[in-house]
């Protein structure tokens, strides 16, 4: 801190900047008022003691003219004796002291070199008066006046005519009086101007402090303040001097350095709240993006517990979920915590434990302790080495799906769990909440297909032992039956020897052989025995010609890399059924002149393609639209059951329907095989 010297006191400075001239001025005043006076007093003193001279003189004069010796001794000492008056002496003409007021003077002789002598000597032509003041050089003072005593003519009787001085009179007179007075005058000047000096330094000081010293002060006071980092402080200062005009201003300046700093406040917090929201933002991305990696359930709670944990920077955790089925919360992971832990966090109901209010509340909590869990066993907390416990809902829709939880080791500051943490963490549950409610959902979804693809297969499985039944039956009873009616009519009109019964016997025969040929194609179509006795690429080669007949449309058949091997029976039959399709689709559909049908065996996989060059269709829109069209649908089903794909590109030039199916799952041939519909 800075001191507050004299020297550095404004008040001081302008003090002693006034006082000091003003000192001067009335010390010099005062010196020439005291020169003056004294030498009037002194000028008095000397008249009078001038005066005086001469009226000692005329005094001494009776007893000088009578030579009255005595009466001149007693009159010098009578008048002597004087107030006033300190010596007094007569020198004769030798300048021998002939009478004095102190008797051991007399016959003293005075040298002309004496100052008293010199008053009047120091000129050629000696004066007859002079003073002169005499100090003994103890401070004592005494005017000393020289009275030359002149000739006169009553004094020429006795004394020659040419003579002109017959003595001199000296009388000191003391200078005690003057000196008293000017000095007590001195001294009352300076009382007065002392006084004077006093009072007008008070009032430069109150002046100074009110107008001046105290705005400043004021001022120096609010420049510190706002120096500080108090920006609220103003001056206060109102007056309308130039002190008030600069005060004013600087409270504008510290206004607008006010708003200024509120306003730069105002956007760190919001930047710090951005900050913070946007880290919130990012921490549930990133758990949204970690959460939602997989569909299944146990790795959704693996990841999410290992982001969370290390989010928090923490190491034990564990997760309950509520499981439909057993209608109980049970723990489905954990991690950096004992075998024993887990043990009894699984096995002990959630009864007193804060997992079960947080599952009945849907809220988040924080225990200081989690020894004080009921549910674990003290030993067994003990060893753990865990803290406080921090447990958030995993809610989805409303409900509370499960509970995560994190502990911190024995002391750990708490400081990471704040209200803020804590509400990140409840919206880190929602979000793991909704990957468990997908995870669930998915997982449904994957059971019902599943059930769905084994439906599917047992439908087209039953579909094709009944077609092949069908088939069977067709062939073995109705084609032999009506074999047998063709050769009973043919030795009917043979035997007959009616022109009438033969002519009808072979129109009844033609009909038959019509039948024969139709139960023949249907039982073909139904199930090919082709199929199951020569295999995939000789059934459709058959069907690509059945197709070919009478239908105009030239139909290709291709085979590649399919030369002597049979594929297993559900290829065989998918593949066979998927051609059959996309075939009736050409007829029914495409408006074709060419068809182009492809078998081939590319590596691990086998390729079928067909291919027309109709006027094409929206396949997107088709396949979306019309569930009620089953032909599309069940190509992409039968394909997806073997493990296979379906694609179809659709333009105006035609359509490709394409079908691949991998072989590294099916064993080749049929054996062991499940028959799909085969
Ligand atoms: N090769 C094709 N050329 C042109 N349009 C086609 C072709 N294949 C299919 N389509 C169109 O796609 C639609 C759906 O075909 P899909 O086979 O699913 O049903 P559908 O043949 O009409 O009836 P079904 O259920 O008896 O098979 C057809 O109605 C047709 O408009
Ligand atoms: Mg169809």
């Amino acid at each position: 801190m800075r001191l507050n010297l004299p020297g550095h006191n404004l008040r001081v400075k302008v003090m002693v900047g006034t006082l000091l001239p003003l000192l001067v001025i009335l010390a010099c005043s005062s010196y020439l008022q005291y020169q003056r006076h004294r030498s009037e007093m002194l000028q008095e003193l000397q008249q009078s003691a001038a005066d005086a001279a001469k009226i000692i003189e005329s005094s001494l004069s009776r007893a000088m003219m009578t030579n009255d010796r005595l009466e001149i001794q007693r009159a010098i000492a009578r008048i002597g004796a004087q107030r006033g008056v300190e010596r007094l002496f007569l020198l004769n003409k030798e300048g021998k002291i002939a009478v004095s007021t102190v008797p051991q003077d007399a016959g003293k002789k005075l040298d002309i070199k004496d100052p008293t002598c010199q008053a009047c000597h120091a000129d050629e032509r000696a004066i007859q008066a002079a003073a002169l003041v005499i100090d003994d050089g103890a401070g004592h003072r005494v005017l000393r006046n020289v009275h030359s005593i002149v000739s006169r003519r009553q004094c020429q009787s006795c004394h020659p005519s040419d003579e002109t001085t017959y003595g001199v009179l000296i009388m000191d007179l003391s200078m005690d009086g003057i000196d008293r007075q000017l000095r007590e005058e001195g001294e009352s000047t300076a009382l007065w101007s002392f006084g004077a000096l006093a009072l007008l330094a008070l009032t430069i000081n109150l002046f100074m402090r009110g107008l001046v010293v105290r705005p400043v002060e004021r001022l120096i006071h609010a420049v510190r303040a706002i120096g500080q980092g108090d920006l609220s402080r103003r001056t206060g200062l109102k007056s309308h001097d130039e002190m008030g005009e600069l005060a004013q201003a600087f409270d504008l300046m510290a206004e607008g350095l006010e708003g200024k700093a509120t306003l730069e406040r105002e956007v760190h917090d919001r930047s710090l709240a951005l900050q913070a929201e946007r880290d919130k933002l990012a921490t549930l991305n990133t758990i949204a993006a970690t959460v939602s990696r997989s569909l299944h359930l146990e790795e959704v709670m693996e990841s999410a517990l290992d982001i969370v944990l290390e989010l928090l920077g923490l190491r034990a955790g564990w997760i309950f979920l509520h499981d439909p089925d057993a209608g109980r919360f049970r723990l489905v992971t954990a991690r950096g915590v004992s075998e024993s832990f887990m043990r009894e966090e699984a096995v002990r109901p959630l009864e007193g434990c804060i997992s079960r209010v947080v599952q009945e509340t849907g809220v988040g909590a924080i225990m200081d302790d989690i020894g004080r869990c009921p549910r674990l066993s003290p030993e067994v907390a003990r060893a753990e080495g865990l803290g406080y416990h921090v447990c958030i809902p995993l809610m989805a829709k409303g409900q509370v799906l499960g509970v995560l939880n994190v502990a911190a080791p024995l002391g750990d500051e708490r400081r990471s769990f704040t209200e803020d943490r804590l509400q990140l963490l409840t919206a880190i549950g929602q979000q793991v909440g909704m990957a468990v409610e997908n995870a669930r959902l998915y997982e449904e979804l994957q059971r019902k297909e599943a059930l769905r693809g084994q439906l599917i297969e047992q439908l087209w499985t039953v579909q094709e032992e009944e077609r092949r039944r069908i088939a069977r039956e067709l062939h073995d009873q109705t084609s032999q039956s009506l074999t047998s009616l063709l050769v009973g009519l043919k030795m009917l009109a043979e035997s007959s020897q009616s022109q009438g019964v033969a002519e009808q016997a072979a129109q009844l025969r033609a009909i038959a052989a019509q039948t024969l040929e139709g139960v023949h194609d249907l039982a073909v179509q139904l199930r090919p025995s082709d199929l199951d006795d020569m295999g995939l690429v000789a059934a459709t080669e058959h069907m690509a010609e059945t197709f070919a007949g009478g239908l105009g449309i030239a139909v290709h058949f291709h085979a590649l890399g399919m030369e002597g091997q049979r594929l297993p029976a559900a290829v065989e039959t998918t593949i066979y059924r998927i051609v059959q399709e996309a075939l009736t689709n050409v007829v029914k559909h495409a408006g074709a002149v060419n068809v182009d049908i492809l078998l081939e065996h590319r590596g691990d996989r086998v390729v079928a393609l067909v291919e027309d060059d109709g006027h094409g269709f929206d396949v997107e829109g088709a396949l979306g639209r019309d569930r009620g069209r089953l032909g599309l649908f069940g190509m992409q089903e039968r394909a997806a059951l073997v493990g296979g794909t379906l694609t179809i590109e659709s333009s105006e030039n035609g359509t490709t329907v394409v079908v691949e199916i991998p072989l590294g799952q099916h064993n080749e041939g049929t054996e062991g095989t499940p028959e799909l519909g085969g």
